[in-house]
């Protein structure tokens, strides 16, 4: 990764720096914050996006929203704590990364209740840190374990954007695809442009070109195309929050690639970290699902591209069911025919 996505410079007085996203790939332009609220905004405006980097987010907002606290006593502090909790939570529902970063913060908290307040501050920043060191280890774990599902000589399809940027750095599903091109497998991807906010095209082939892995983008609705045409032996995608049962969701579009992978028996992998994993939802249905401004769709190609007051749907995620998916990649194993049993039996 040539970039760093997102990190905090200096001790607890310091500030986050970030990739913007929404520049990319025209400008790399990074931005420095230091405030919740401006974090709030990156998050929400997708200049920090995917779901481990919204994990990271979130933590680093906390650390912005707390470090000013006036509390004293742990009872007001923790108040502070949760209203910002609570706050960041506002800012996108669909990536359970984002909610167990914060609840790992809380639990920090708790558990230092008897430490001066400036500690427990402290502690946060710490945990955070944690946080984007951790991911860094699981993101290459996947990506070992990954490629070893990629076959040499194949084409791999990919939706929206699962890379470095997605990530503190390397990725999940496109973790998989430097780790084969790394041992000198070679590999074409194809990239599906992923309307309507183009993470794909904008995101993806940069990343994909930076690492030297050949890639042809693709508009989304040509995905079937190419599997009939044989150029795709296997699809790997990310994922923003998988329920107990393996029913998974990721970018709009993901569920119409992995029915289109099974019609052309074509395994469809997912990559993703532990902390993606939401054992609390039984199934998909469950899953809170974003849906974002019509203005997206109708302006997204940087001019009006329907009538006024057209109606718009937008959700920004959708859920493939479990029965679609060939095997989910985790830091932890990979999990075949992902169901109740078999997830349990490799995060437990
Ligand atoms: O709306 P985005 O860009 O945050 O959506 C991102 C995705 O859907 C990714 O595929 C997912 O978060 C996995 S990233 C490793």
């Amino acid at each position: 990764m040539p970039v760093s996505t997102i990190e905090w410079i200096g001790d607890l007085d310091g500030y986050v720096r970030l990739i913007d996203q929404t520049a990319l790939p025209t400008e790399v332009v990074f931005k420095e914050l230091r405030t919740c609220e401006e974090m709030w905004e990156a998050i929400r405006v997708l200049r920090v996006r995917g779901a481990p980097a919204l994990g990271i987010a979130g933590a680093l907002s906390l650390v912005l929203g707390v470090r000013s606290s006036t509390a004293q006593d742990y009872e007001t502090f923790r108040r502070d704590l949760d209203n910002t909790v609570e706050y960041v939570g506002t800012s996108r529902p669909t990536a359970v990364n984002l909610f167990w970063a914060l609840s790992r913060l809380k639990t920090v908290a708790e558990e230092l209740r008897d430490q001066p307040i400036p500690d427990i501050k402290e502690a946060l920043l710490d945990e955070s840190l944690r946080i984007i060191h951790e991911d860094r280890q699981v993101s290459h774990r996947i990506g070992e374990l990954g490629q070893a599902l990629i076959p040499d000589g194949s084409g791999v399809l990919t939706h929206c954007n699962a890379g470095g940027l997605a990530t503190a750095e390397y990725g999940t599903a496109l973790a998989a695809l430097f780790t084969a091109h790394e041992k000198g497998k070679e590999i074409h991807v194809f990239a599906d442009e992923t309307r309507p906010l183009l993470q794909g095209a904008r995101l993806t082939t940069w990343e994909l070109q930076q690492a030297g892995i050949p890639v042809t983008l693709i508009c989304d609705n040509m995905a079937a195309v190419v599997m009939n045409q044989g150029k795709v032996q296997c699809v790997i995608v990310g994922a923003d929050r998988i329920a107990a049962n393996g029913d998974t969701a990721n970018k709009i579009g993901t569920y119409g690639l992995a029915v289109l992978a099974k019609a052309h028996d074509i395994p469809f992998y997912v990559a993703a970290p532990v902390s993606t994993f939401d054992l609390t939802l039984e199934s998909g249905a469950e899953i809170p699902i974003e849906e974002r401004p019509a203005e997206e769709i109708t302006e997204g190609m940087g001019r009006r591209i329907a009538p006024d007051d057209t109606e718009v749907y937008n959700p920004a995620f959708d859920v493939t069911p479990a029965r679609y998916i060939t095997a989910i990649i985790t830091e932890r194993g990979i999990i075949d025919n992902p169901s109740k049993k078999t997830i349990l039996l490799v995060l437990s």
